[in-house]
Parts: structure tokens; C-alpha cells; sequence
């Protein structure tokens, strides 16, 4: 049987019939739309399918969607600014070349995005930990680091964004 729910999704409310069994990673792709987010292991392994839940790093494929109603939930899609640009950690990910084939990409930036946003100033240690959950089979993660890195080095004089 399937029960209506409401689901704030960057910012925008998307009602949508769900099972009660329905994992919010495949209500986010699937039912509202937002492909940005991907889904690798599917079992809660690779990270490949994070997204922020009231602002924390959480696994949409191990998550299930009726249980995040009430919540506000952020995806890759949520990033990207006025006039279709890139979000700071975005562009920083694209200049340090931290993308080659881009699938863990939207989960590493939103894994980042959490780390900046409470630690506005992460050792490479701090992030090498918060990314930890993230499996990356392209990049050796080097320029993953740096570009979060240069990011939070601009976000220390600017301010987070
Ligand atoms: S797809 Fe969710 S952790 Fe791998
Ligand atoms: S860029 Fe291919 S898995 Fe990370």
C-alpha cells in the first residue's frame, strides 16, 4: 500500500506516493527526478549515494524515505547556484581535476560540504577522516583533498558559503 508523503528536497516540497519499504535513494532518483545523486553498492558501503539530512552527511540508500519527512534534505542538485553556477566546492573539485569518471563525485562534495560547514579550517587529517566513507576507484584522492583544501581556504577569508 502506498502513503502519500511530503519530502523537502532542496528547499522545494515534492509530494510523492511511497512504499513504506521505499529507500529515499530511489524516491530522490526515481519518483522526484534528481539523478545528481548516485547509487553505487547500494548497501551502505561506498558513499556514492550521500546527501545532507538537516545539514548531517547521511546514506540515502540505506535510508528509508517515508522516515525522513519533517527532515530538509540536500542534494548535489541544491548546490548549484543562481543562474545554473557551480557552488564553490563544485568549481574546486572541476579546477584541482579531483572528477575523472564522477561517480562518487556528488557524494564526496556533499560529505566535503558537511566538513566545511562545521569545520570551516579541516586539517588534511580532518578530511582524509570525514571522507573516509567515500570510496573513490579513479582519483587516489590527492586532488580530492586539495580541492577541499582550497576551498576552505577561500572560505576562511570569505566566509562559508
Ligand atoms: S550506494 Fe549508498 S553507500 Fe554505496
Ligand atoms: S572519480 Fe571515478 S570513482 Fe571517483
Amino acid at each position: 500500500m502506498k502513503t502519500l508523503i511530503e519530502l523537502n528536497i532542496n528547499d522545494r516540497i515534492y509530494e510523492v506516493a511511497v512504499d513504506a519499504r521505499d529507500l529515499l535513494i530511489d524516491v530522490i532518483r526515481k519518483k522526484v527526478g534528481l539523478t545528481g545523486t548516485k547509487k553505487g553498492c547500494g548497501d551502505g558501503d561506498c558513499g556514492a549515494c550521500t546527501v545532507l539530512i538537516d545539514g548531517k552527511p547521511e546514506l540515502s540508500c540505506i535510508k528509508l524515505a517515508i522516515a525522513c519527512q519533517g527532515k530538509k534534505i540536500t542534494t548535489i542538485e541544491g548546490l548549484v547556484q543562481e543562474g545554473g553556477v557551480l557552488h564553490p566546492l563544485q568549481q574546486a573539485y572541476v579546477d584541482h581535476g579531483a572528477v575523472q569518471c564522477g561517480f562518487c563525485t556528488p557524494g564526496m562534495i556533499m560529505s566535503s560540504k558537511a566538513l566545511l560547514d562545521r569545520n570551516p579550517a579541516p586539517t588534511e587529517q580532518d578530511i582524509k577522516h570525514e571522507l573516509s566513507g567515500n570510496i573513490c576507484r579513479c582519483t587516489g584522492y590527492k586532488r580530492i583533498i586539495e580541492a577541499v583544501e582550497a576551498t576552505a581556504k577561500v572560505w576562511s577569508k570569505e566566509g562559508v558559503k
